[in-house]
């Protein structure tokens, strides 16, 4: 059976299986099984359904049908898969290098995994992140030089993300004007060594400075208490001239990110990642959430931005990590679509896919996304930002995302590249945030034509 939840209220879990086809029996003991479940509107349980089905592994999909599942084993070269899908806390990001194995799909492999590749040095890392970011030679032009087949249509994020930090600086300046002086503040927590991390937060602190946002950070050393980064993360929140904080993930072990994450305040919570705003954001018709994770919104924004409608049409969102797969999911029904979320457990990912007018790719396994697997003229997100060993290129790899690009291309209509999709839009919506929260803090939301 297919796990079909029908409506997208939100009440308990509890309500629900009470008032659907679906026995609990089924959801505990089938995992990876499809389900279906037709949850009564009128007794409004459908979202808190889809989260029970997540958390039992069930295959989230309309209708789907088995076939081969091989593909998956082919893929294992998962070098810096940027998001994993393990929903568990301390497998919430994949920007580590290589030798952190926690992505989900990667783990189900039967095979032994090849030996991984040495670790990137520094000066790799960066490399990686100002391609991430769109700060070297990756010229629309290059992007856009890629053949593409006659029909897809390449979905720049490194132009549109540009656009967006134009607009961001417009609306920086005004705000200064109408409230005398003041600007958005950001605030980075960083505990630890890590070079990636280290890379990542100069990017966003170089970002700030480029559309007038002002930023601090606290680097706090790799042997800090979680009592230390807990005192930081209370100070900011005490500071009105900071109206975004983001603790810089993932934090050394011995640190429970979830208790850091829940420390931020909610209003000041630009990643998104507080569970009152991933509450809200799964809810429909209550207050909005003050934050939405800033590469799924990247997501969104790309499609709005390139006029993919997203009313009424079926859209697969491949990971269900807590960072990228599931607010994406969230967004794409608060979009109107009807969304299927396909994860290491799906028994024909496939099969689902080939059904999706959009896709959003968020797995973290090299090129898993198959040209043959999609609708032809799909929309395709591609969030992975995956190392791949080629010899020709001076660092000995290129970077590719979590489709197949050559085989995709040829079937989607619309179609993101890896570098230069959603990696640029991370930062520019993590600005986005920011300068929300700002506007919201200064009462001048309206005036600056953003929401409240
Ligand atoms: N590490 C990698 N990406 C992110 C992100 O979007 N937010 C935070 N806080 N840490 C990250």
């Amino acid at each position: 059976m297919a796990s079909v939840v029908v409506g997208r209220s939100f009440a308990s879990s509890s309500s629900c299986s009470s008032s659907s086809v679906v026995t609990s029996g089924a959801l505990n003991s089938n995992n990876g099984a499809k389900m279906s479940v037709v949850a009564a509107a009128r007794r409004g349980c459908s979202s808190s359904a889809l989260l029970s089905f997540k958390s039992a592994n069930a295959t989230l999909t309309p209708a789907m049908l088995g076939k081969r599942r091989t593909h998956r084993r082919q893929h294992r070269a998962v070098c810096f898969a940027r998001f994993a899908s393990s929903s568990s806390s301390s497998e919430r990001h994949e920007l580590s290098p290589p030798t952190r194995k926690t992505n989900e799909f990667v783990q189900l492999s039967k095979k032994a995994a090849p030996p991984a590749p040495a670790p990137p040095s520094a000066q790799q890392l960066s490399t990686f992140e100002q391609v991430l970011y769109g700060g070297i030679a990756l010229t629309a032009a290059s992007v856009l030089k890629r053949e593409l087949a006659p029909g897809c249509e390449l979905i720049d994020g490194k132009r549109i993300a540009q656009e967006i930090r134009e607009e961001i600086k417009e609306k920086v300046e005004k705000m200064k004007t109408i409230t005398n002086g003041n600007t958005p503040g950001l605030a980075v927590v960083l505990v630890g060594e890590r070079k990636d991390s280290q890379s990542y937060v100069r990017s966003k602190k170089k970002m700030c400075a480029e559309v007038g946002i002002r930023s601090e950070g606290t680097d706090l050393p790799e042997d800090a208490t979680e009592e230390e980064v807990l005192k930081v993360v209370r100070a900011y929140n005490a500071d009105p001239n900071i109206h975004g904080i983001l603790v810089q993930l993932p934090m050394p072990k011995h640190i429970n990110e979830e208790r850091v994450l829940k420390e931020v305040s909610y209003e000041k919570d630009v990643d998104g990642f507080h569970p009152l705003n991933i509450g809200a954001l799964s809810q429909r018709g209550r207050e909005d959430p003050r934050f939405v994770p800033c590469t799924p919104r990247g997501c969104i924004e790309l499609l709005k931005r390139s006029n993919v409608e997203m009313k009424g049409k079926k859209a697969v969102v491949v990971g269900r990590s807590n960072v990228v797969g599931t607010p994406a999911a969230l967004l794409l029904q608060r979009n109107d679509a009807t969304v299927t979320v396909v994860h290491s457990r799906t028994k024909n990912p496939e099969e689902a896919i080939r059904d999706a007018d959009i896709v959003i790719a968020a797995c973290g396994v090299t090129e898993y996304v198959q040209g043959s697997w999609l609708k032809p003229g799909a929309a395709v997100i591609d969030v992975g930002i995956n190392a791949k060993d080629d010899a020709t290129k001076k660092l000995g790899y290129r970077l590719v995302g979590d489709c197949d690009f050559e085989s995709c291309k040829k079937v989607a209509g619309k179609m993101t590249p890896v570098p230069g999709g959603v990696g640029p839009m991370t930062i520019a919506i993590l600005l986005q945030n920011t300068l929300e929260g700002a506007a919201r803090s200064y009462g001048v939301s309206e005036q600056l034509g953003l929401k409240n």
